[in-house]
């Protein structure tokens, strides 16, 4: 995010310098390597580097003093009761509190608990040694990875929280490109900006259980989720999106989000027992998955499985909360032996799941397995030979996690099918 967030705002005109203390990271970039796998990204840093607008260092310090805005990037991984950890961010506030030489906003775009920015702005007054003013802004990202840049270029909003007019106008016209683009602002206190992201991520979690609990119902009652999905969307009020049902919500955003804004409540003594239950029917959905399995191959020890797809989703390498994680841990419970393909989340995986073979391709994942689980709906999954895959399989049993094929179709090749709420 940090990184999207540097490139698009030296894409904009500006000149940006992205800090981190991990030096590995850093000498990698400065070699023109990126760290993740994101559409677009490698051509979008190299473009701003080579034009002079772009630079990775170590040195906060220096990066800090030259700087009139300040974003902070940092991780707020979960703590044990599921609060925001905000140990990250009291580090870097207490650095750039000693860097301060001059005016500035101080902008999270971490995802932080509501109080952060006067969390912040405490740390920065404690710390500072200068006796200069700044002002402390919340400025939320709601980047899909995948598609974080045109997310970032084309936001469906841009949320700033700030208390003054003055950074909330530095802000401003720091995304003037897309006032242009007439992107709707909303500007309002930091504490609402906080919270429309927490919120945000944490409704579309729901909504994402909310189908998949949906989905299950329909196996159970003959209904096809597909239709009852493309039913509710006509409805203005609902919305077609986020209606696909799945293996469950995973990544680094909505595991993360929805249980920091159950611990958030609990912290003023409220239950948020909405995001409590979405959250309930997420792990849920993934322990179900072994079920679905059995459905075709009921007794699992020794049986060889191929998983398709790792990612948590399509066009990212990232592995975090992927629902891929713990169904391949059930699997392995059951003495099932994996051959899995991901077309570029292997390398991430490996130091994730071990004792399973990583195939050179879909058809070669597939060869000698007696079920295939699509789990991740990478593009490449959607048209696959299926004679050949039939071909490569012990036993023709396809389980499709994210429904990907139409029911009718796989079953006219000879194939047992079984899918998310279409069966
Ligand atoms: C999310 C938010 O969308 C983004 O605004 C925020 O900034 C970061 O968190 P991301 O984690 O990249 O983005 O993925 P997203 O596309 O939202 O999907 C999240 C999870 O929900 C994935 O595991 C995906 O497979 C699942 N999902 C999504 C479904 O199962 N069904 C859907 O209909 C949509």
């Amino acid at each position: 995010m940090g990184l999207v967030t540097g490139a698009c705002f030296a894409e904009f005109g500006n000149n940006v310098t992205c800090v981190d203390k991990d030096e590995k990271k850093i000498g990698k970039l400065n070699e023109g390597h990126l760290p993740i796998y994101e559409p677009g990204l490698d051509s979008l840093v190299s473009k701003n580097v080579r034009e002079g607008r772009l630079h990775f260092t170590t040195k906060l310090k220096e990066a800090v003093e030259k700087a009139l805005v300040v974003f902070v990037a940092v991780g707020t991984p979960p703590s044990s009761d599921g609060s925001a950890d905000l140990s990250q961010i009291s580090q870097v506030a207490q650095e750039i509190a000693k860097a301060m030489n001059d005016y500035k906003v101080i902008v999270t775009k971490s995802t932080v608990p509501v109080g952060a920015a006067a969390f912040i702005k405490n740390i920065i007054e404690e710390n500072k040694e200068s006796s200069c003013n700044f002002s402390v802004a919340a400025n939320p990202e709601f980047l899909r990875e995948g598609a974080a840049i045109s997310d970032f270029m084309r936001p469906d909003r841009v949320v700033i929280g700030c208390k003054d007019e003055e950074s909330a106008a530095i802000l401003k016209d720091l995304y003037r490109p897309l006032y242009l683009i007439e992107t709707p602002f909303v500007i309002t206190s930091p504490e609402s900006a906080e919270m429309i992201k927490y919120a945000s991520n944490a409704y579309l979690a729901t909504k994402v259980s909310f189908i998949n609990e949906i989905a299950n119902l329909c196996d159970l009652l003959g209904a096809d989720v597909h239709d009852v999905a493309k039913g509710m969307g006509m409805d203005e009020r609902i919305g077609s999106k986020f209606l696909h049902p799945g293996p469950g919500f995973g990544g680094s955003c909505f595991p993360k989000d929805a249980k920091a804004l159950v611990a958030l409540g609990r912290s003023v003594g409220y239950e948020v027992k909405i995001v409590e239950a979405a959250l309930d029917v997420n792990e849920m959905q993934k322990s179900s998955i072994i079920e679905r399995v059995r459905m075709l191959l009921p007794s699992l020890a020794g049986k060889t499985i191929a998983i398709l797809g790792l990612s948590f989703k399509p066009e990212t390498d990232d592995m975090r909360e992927s629902p891929a994680i713990a169904i391949i841990e059930q699997l392995k419970l059951n003495e099932v032996i994996i051959r899995a393909y991901d077309p570029v989340a292997m390398e991430v995986a490996k130091s994730l799941i071990t004792d399973i073979s990583y195939c050179e391709d879909e058809y070669e994942a597939a060869r000698g397995s007696d079920a295939l689980l699509i789990v991740t709906e990478w593009n490449q999954f959607r048209s696959l030979d299926l004679k050949r895959v039939k071909k490569e399989m012990r036993m023709a049993n396809i389980v499709d996690l994210r429904n990907v094929y139409e029911p009718d179709a796989v079953k006219s090749y000879g194939f047992n099918y079984i899918c998310i709420g279409r069966n």
